[in-house]
C-alpha cells in the first residue's frame, strides 16, 4: 500500500506560502508537496503562489522549488511550471494587490476553483500582521465558486500566554477559528497518532492506565543534532518554547487524556484540553524546584567532536539560552493524582529518541533472592515514537538454569516489520493534506495552545527572574547531572533509551 492509497485526493486549491524563500519552505513544505503530487494526492487544479521579500521572478521561484525537490517525479515538476511568486513586504498593500491578481489568474488558468490555503511560514513575529493583511485585502474568503479559505499557522504560536492571546486576537479578526489550522508536526507523525490506537483499540491497557498501576511517566525528546544553522531563531526560543510547549504537550495529552466519545476532531481536542487543564501550574517560585535547564558545551557525538552551543553560528558567546530542559509535572485528576510526570528534551544528547515510558509499580512482595534478581526492574511500557517506531513491554523472566534468577527482558513490536510495504505519509505531508481536505483533527485548537502556554509560563518567568541556573553538559551526554537529581528526589532514575531495553543474554 502506498501513501496515495492512504490519503484521499485533495480538492483543487491555491496554496499561498508566506515565507516562500525561507528555510522551512525549502526543507519541509515543498518536499512534502512534491511527495503528495507524485503520489497523485494533489488535484490537477493545484498551484502555489509564493510570497516573500526576496526579489524573485516567477521563474526564479520555480527554479528554487525544483532545487528544493531534486528527487521529485514528473507530476510535481510539471505542476511547478505554473507556480507564481509575489515579491513584497508582508504588510504592504501592493503585495496583497498582486496576490489577489495571482489568485484570480490561478482560478482562471489553473482550475484552483476559488479555494485558498494561506500558509504562514514567515518569521513568527509576522504571523498576526500577515493574517490581518490577508483579511484587509479581502483574501480571507473563498474566490468565486470556491468553498474554503483557510489559514495554516506554523509554530511557535506566541512566545508566552500573553503574546499567544494577542496573536489569537489578530488571527481571529481575520479568520474564524474553524478555518485556523495551527501546525505541530508531531501530530502528523503516525506513531504519535498510534498512541490513540494503542490506548483505545485494546481492552487490556485501559484497566492499568492509571495511578493504581503506573508509578511514573517519562517523556523524552532527545536529539543528537545541535542547533545547526538555526542559531538565530533558537536564541529567541530555547528548548522549553521550541519543544516542550508544543510537541511534548501534545504527546503528553494524547498519552494521559480520557477516552474521547468519538474520533470527531473536536471530541479528541476537548479531551486533550481537559488533560492539559489538569496539569499543575506552579508559581514561578515553585517552578524553580521542578525544572533543570542546561546548555551543551563541546563534546563528541558518535565519536565526532562537536562545538558547544555558544560557538554555534549566530549564537551569542555568553548566551543563556537553554538547549536542554527537564521538568517534573503532576496531572491533578482522579486518574493520575500522585504520579510524577518527568519530561526532558535536549539537543546534542547521545541519540535521537522520542519515547514515552510508563513505569509500573513494583510487585508487592519479591519472592526471589535479591541478589539473583538485581536485574529485575518494574514493568515498563515504552511507546517509541522515533526513530525505530514501535512498542516495547519490559517484564521479568527467569534466566535458564537451576538458580531462580530473574531479570527484565523486552518484548518488542516494530511498526516497520508489522506494516512492511506500507509507505506512510510523513508529518508535513499528512498535515498539508488534512488542511487541504479540511480535517482539523491533528491541528491545535486555540484553547489547547493557550493552556500549553499557561503550563510553561511559570517556568519561563522563573527563568527570567533568575537566569543564573543554567547547567552545562558536554555534547553527547544525557544532559546536566542536576537533571538526574530532579528525578532521584522521588527515588527514580531516567531511563536510558540506549541501554534499558537489552536483549536477553
Ligand atoms: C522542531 C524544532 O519543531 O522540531 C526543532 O523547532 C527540532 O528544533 C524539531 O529539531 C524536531 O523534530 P523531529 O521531527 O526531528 O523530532
Amino acid at each position: 500500500m502506498s501513501a496515495a492509497e492512504v490519503l484521499t485526493k485533495a480538492p483543487p486549491v491555491a496554496l499561498v506560502i508566506f515565507g516562500a524563500s525561507g528555510d522551512l519552505t525549502a526543507r519541509k513544505i515543498l518536499p512534502a508537496l512534491a511527495k503528495l503530487a507524485d503520489r497523485g494526492t494533489l488535484d490537477n487544479g493545484f498551484t502555489v503562489v509564493g510570497v516573500a521579500r526576496t526579489e524573485w521572478t516567477d521563474d526564479e521561484f520555480r527554479a528554487a522549488v525544483h532545487q528544493a525537490t531534486p528527487d521529485a517525479g514528473t507530476r510535481w515538476h510539471s505542476l511547478v511550471d505554473r507556480f507564481t511568486y509575489v515579491t513584497g513586504e508582508y504588510t504592504h498593500p501592493d503585495t496583497f494587490d498582486a496576490l489577489r491578481t495571482k489568485l484570480a489568474d490561478a482560478d482562471r488558468q489553473d482550475g484552483t476553483a476559488g479555494n485558498r490555503l494561506f500558509y504562514l511560514a514567515t518569521i513568527p513575529s509576522m504571523f498576526g500582521l500577515v493574517a490581518k493583511a490577508v483579511a484587509d485585502h479581502g483574501c480571507n474568503k473563498p474566490g468565486p465558486g470556491g468553498s474554503f479559505a483557510r489559514l495554516v499557522v506554523e509554530k511557535p504560536y506566541g512566545r508566552d500566554l500573553r503574546s499567544a492571546l494577542e496573536l489569537d486576537d489578530q488571527v481571529h479578526s481575520a479568520f474564524d477559528e474553524s478555518d485556523v489550522y495551527r501546525i505541530d508536526h508531531y501530530m502528523g507523525k503516525e506513531t504519535v497518532q498510534n498512541v490513540i490506537a494503542l490506548r483505545f483499540a485494546n481492552a487490556i491497557f485501559e484497566p492499568i492506565w492509571n495511578r493504581r498501576y503506573v508509578e511514573e511517566v517519562q517523556i523524552t525528546v532527545a536529539e543528537s543534532l545541535g542547533v545547526e544553522h538555526r542559531g538565530g531563531f533558537y536564541e529567541t526560543a530555547g528548548a522549553l518554547r521550541d519543544i516542550v510547549q508544543n510537541h511534548v504537550m501534545q504527546v503528553l495529552a494524547l498519552t494521559l487524556m480520557e477516552a474521547p466519545t468519538s474520533m470527531d476532531a473536536d471530541r479528541i481536542r476537548d479531551e486533550k484540553v481537559k488533560l492539559l487543564q489538569a496539569v499543575d501550574i506552579p508559581t514561578p517560585d515553585e517552578a524553580v524546584d521542578k525544572m533543570v535547564r542546561g546548555q551543551y558545551t563541546a563534546g563528541a557525538i558518535g565519536g565526532e567532536a562537536v562545538v558547544g552551543y555558544r560557538s554555534e553560528p549566530d549564537v551569542a558567546p555568553d548566551s543563556m539560552t537553554e538547549t536542554f530542559v527537564a521538568l517534573r509535572l503532576r496531572v491533578e485528576n482522579w486518574r493520575w493524582a500522585g504520579v510524577p510526570i518527568y519530561i526532558r528534551t535536549g539537543k546534542r544528547l547521545p541519540a535521537r529518541v522520542t519515547e514515552v515510558a510508563l513505569r509500573f509499580h513494583q510487585v508487592p512482595f519479591l519472592l526471589f533472592d535479591k541478589k539473583a534478581s538485581r536485574d529485575l526492574r518494574p514493568n515498563a511500557l515504552i511507546l517509541r515514537i522515533q526513530p525505530d517506531e514501535g512498542i516495547t513491554l519490559e517484564f521479568g523472566a527467569k534466566l535458564p538454569g537451576e538458580a531462580f534468577s530473574v531479570r527484565s527482558v523486552a518484548m518488542d513490536f516494530a511498526y516497520s516489520q508489522a506494516f512492511a510495504g506500507v509507505e506512510a505519509a510523513d508529518g508535513y505531508e499528512r498535515l498539508l493534506h488534512d488542511a487541504m481536505v479540511g480535517d482539523p483533527t491533528l491541528f491545535i485548537r486555540s484553547d489547547e495552545v493557550r493552556q500549553a502556554w499557561r503550563i510553561v509560563d511559570p517556568y519561563l518567568e522563573a527563568w527570567a527572574d533568575s537566569p543564573t541556573g543554567l547547567h552545562p553538559y558536554a555534547a553527547g551526554t544525557w544532559g546536566p547531572h542536576m537533571a538526574d537529581l530532579l528525578v532521584e528526589r522521588t527515588g527514580d532514575a531516567w531511563r536510558n533509551p540506549a541501554l534499558d531495553v537489552r536483549p536477553l543474554g
